[in-house]
């Protein structure tokens, strides 16, 4: 592979992007954004749930689509976490125990009046002059109906709900209440403007993406009743037309905190995607990052472009020296000491070689940025990442971070029988933790071992002579028949876990 050498100028101008795609799309994501087969399946609507961890490329793929389908001339909605409050919800709505109350079903009723409403919004407001074909009844019902008032989403989700509600606990004639509620559950007030949607749908595009929703998640009845709700809505409103099609993201954690979810996951599971990252996916979405960062800035980038995406890494990174770099690095050169250090997501690589890259900065350093500049950032980006993760979970397991807090200045492997007991005295309560009441005691060892292997602290070796796995690389494996673990890398800085066979422990400085 021929070497690339980069003016050194480079160096100042080099940016791999930001850590949010909401904030990277106005930086050029469209330009460098990596077209996985998961996008294409979404952007063609064969797949409208899109599950992916914190910082996978959720909002990516989402605000790719909206731009791409905006350019096509098709109207997007975007709800966003302004739109939603948690909180809100529960000190607004009566909880389920104050009469017969289905949540779930109202919250999808609530919800599939919302989006059509919104919908309806979106195709009236650019001069709805069609006279025929549908458009001139959606008009008049916008007009007459959400003309004067202009209620935000949520609030018009709220006062549905409110409807709802009302006759379900309020103080009505039974015969009465069942057809209130048979009017409202069918969403009356627009059924009969459902052929003139699907009329105008036939030369019109709408796309409605729902996303951060686990922003303020509270876990509570109304939140999971939210979150549940729309999945049924987004079911059912998909359904309507092809040129309508609604989107939803959400994290696996939170999907597996709602039970009315996975219970009913066989009638998503074909709408289902998610987003799964590889090292040859990562190394390309920096590479690409790397041409476009030097070509936005004016620099003559036909060499890079022509360049593998390896070696455009090579041309910023350069290689462990011999004799340093930890649990072979030296074999798998810079770029796979980075990634091993990851969970495979985007935003932790990136986070990463911005750091290391601020570091050379700050020293004066040239390019390639030298390995020792990686180290050097490893201890900051290694503390924040085990941070977050354990935040991730504070809703499901919290005070997880006590938990990962125990395996420090540990050896990094252990044979089954050494974690087992572990986590027993995890459990019991002999080895302290904080906060871990409402979970670790009724914790059974396998049920510990597999958080924190889902959570990403602990990698399995499935086999003898195999490698190490993470619930990053392998969407199952079998536990109970695995006989080794090995804390993750990116937990070992942070943890003062010594891995290298060397004893070489460079640190952060
Ligand atoms: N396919 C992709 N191509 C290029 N960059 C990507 C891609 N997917 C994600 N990224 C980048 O990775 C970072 C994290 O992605 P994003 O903000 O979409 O994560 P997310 O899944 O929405 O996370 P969160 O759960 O925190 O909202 C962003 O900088 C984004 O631009
Ligand atoms: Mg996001």
């Amino acid at each position: 592979m021929a070497k690339l050498n980069l003016s050194p100028k480079i160096l100042d101008v080099l940016d791999f992007g930001t850590p949010s795609a909401e904030r990277d799309i106005s930086r050029g994501l469209e330009k460098y954004f990596v077209e996985s087969p998961a996008y294409h399946r979404v952007r063609s609507g064969q797949k409208t749930i899109l599950m992916g961890n914190r910082g996978a490329g959720k909002s990516a793929i989402f605000q790719v689509l909206a731009k791409r389908e905006r350019s096509a001339g098709s109207h997007v909605i975007e709800l966003s976490p302004e739109d939603y409050s948690y909180e809100l919800l529960s000190s607004t709505m009566a909880s389920e125990n104050a009469g017969s109350w289905v949540k779930q079903g109202a919250y999808a009723a609530a919800w599939k009046y919302l989006i059509h409403v919104l919908v309806m919004k979106a195709l009236a407001r650019k001069g709805m002059r069609l006279t025929k074909g549908g458009g001139r009844e959606i008009h008049n019902y916008i007009r007459d109906n959400h003309g004067a008032q202009q209620l935000g989403p949520l609030s018009m989700l709220v006062s549905y709900l409110k409807r709802l509600e009302a006759v379900k606990l309020g103080p009505i004639e039974a015969g009465m209440r069942t057809r209130e509620l048979d009017r409202l559950y069918k969403l009356e007030e627009i059924q009969n403007l459902l052929p003139a949607l699907r009329k105008v749908l036939g030369n019109q595009r709408v796309v409605v993406l729902v996303d951060e929703l686990d922003r303020g998640w509270d876990s509570s009845e109304d939140a999971k009743a939210f979150v549940s709700g729309l999945f049924q809505a987004c079911v059912s409103i998909n359904a309507l037309h092809p040129n309508l099609r609604v989107y939803i993201s959400l994290r696996q954690e939170l999907y597996d905190d709602i039970p009315a979810l996975y219970e009913d996951a066989q009638k998503h599971r074909d709408l289902l995607e998610k987003i799964y990252w590889s090292e040859e996916s990562l190394l390309e979405l920096i590479a690409r990052r790397i041409r476009h960062s030097a070509h936005e800035k004016g620099f003559d980038v036909e060499a890079l472009e022509r360049a593998g995406d390896r070696a455009c890494w090579s041309a910023v990174f350069a290689p462990p020296p011999p004799g340093r770099g930890r649990d072979g690095a030296l074999g798998r050169g810079s770029f796979g000491y980075m990634v091993d250090r990851t969970l495979y997501r985007p935003r932790e690589l990136i986070q990463f070689c911005s750091e290391a890259l601020e570091q050379a900065r700050a020293r004066g350093a040239r390019l390639p940025v030298p390995y020792s500049a990686i180290e050097r950032s490893e201890y900051g980006y290694s503390a924040e990442r085990t941070k977050d993760i354990a935040a991730e979970y504070r809703s499901q397991y919290p005070g997880l971070l006590s938990v990962f807090e125990v395996f420090r200045s540990r050896p990094p492997a252990f044979d089954r029988g050494e974690l087992e007991l572990l986590c027993l005295e995890l459990a019991c309560g002999d080895v302290p933790t904080h906060g871990t009441e409402s979970w670790l005691a009724s914790c059974d060892p396998n049920e510990l071992i597999e958080i924190l292997w889902r959570s990403g602290l602990l990698t399995a070796r499935a086999s003898q002579d195999g490698r190490f796995l993470g619930s990053h690389q392998v969407q199952h494996i079998n536990l109970a028949a695995v006989r080794r673990f090995r804390v993750h890398s990116m937990f070992h800085a942070s943890l003062g876990i010594e891995a290298s066979e060397a004893g070489n422990t460079a640190r952060a400085g």
